[in-house]
């Protein structure tokens, strides 16, 4: 069974990241949600709290054969030092779609056995990203249907200490 590598930012990891990893879990023998560590680019939540909330979502909903790691430097080595031949994409739209496509092609250039697969978000979660999260959080809105539950207060409190 393929092993595929999710890779992201994950700052922080939503209800849509986990309704693209609950849908690939049916599709791939493995996945492995890959949190990107990189001082370059500044993310809000610390590489240490966006992989225990994707560790905490994965065992709130008893994801069978999903487990999360951090990576550095290029995801096609990531991907192969994982055993993996495949990196999973989730995609809201056409905006998306460029980026995703230029960055599957190069991935592909770097390592001639990665394939990419990309998943459509699934309606409910079209309009949810983690820089929304961010933002409704900072402000004070409700962000409980936007990420789980598990980390939803967690979340809540470190996003109202920015503003
Ligand atoms: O959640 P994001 O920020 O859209 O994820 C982007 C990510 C982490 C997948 C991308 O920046 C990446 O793969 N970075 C690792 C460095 C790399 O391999 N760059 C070349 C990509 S073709």
């Amino acid at each position: 069974m393929t092993k595929c590598v999710y890779p992201g930012s994950f700052d922080p990891f939503t209800q849509g990241h986990l309704d693209i990893l609950a849908r690939a879990l049916a599709l791939f023998g493995e996945v492995k949600v890959a949190v990107l560590n990189n001082t370059r680019k500044r993310c809000f939540f610390t590489l240490e709290e966006r992989l225990a909330f994707i560790r905490r979502a994965i065992e709130a909903e008893g994801l069978q054969n999903a487990s999360a790691g951090a990576f550095e430097g290029l995801l096609a080595d990531y991907v192969s030092r994982e055993g993996a031949s495949c990196v999973l994409r989730g995609i809201r739209g056409a905006i998306d779609y460029e980026y995703e496509a230029a960055m599957a092609a190069l991935n592909k250039r770097l390592n001639p056995g990665c394939e990419t697969a990309v998943l459509m978000a699934s309606p409910e979660h079209i309009a949810v990203s983690s820089s929304m999260v961010r933002e409704i959080g900072r402000l004070g809105g409700d962000i409980g249907s936007l990420v789980h539950e598990a980390n939803r207060d967690m979340i809540a409190e470190r996003l109202l200490q920015d503003e």
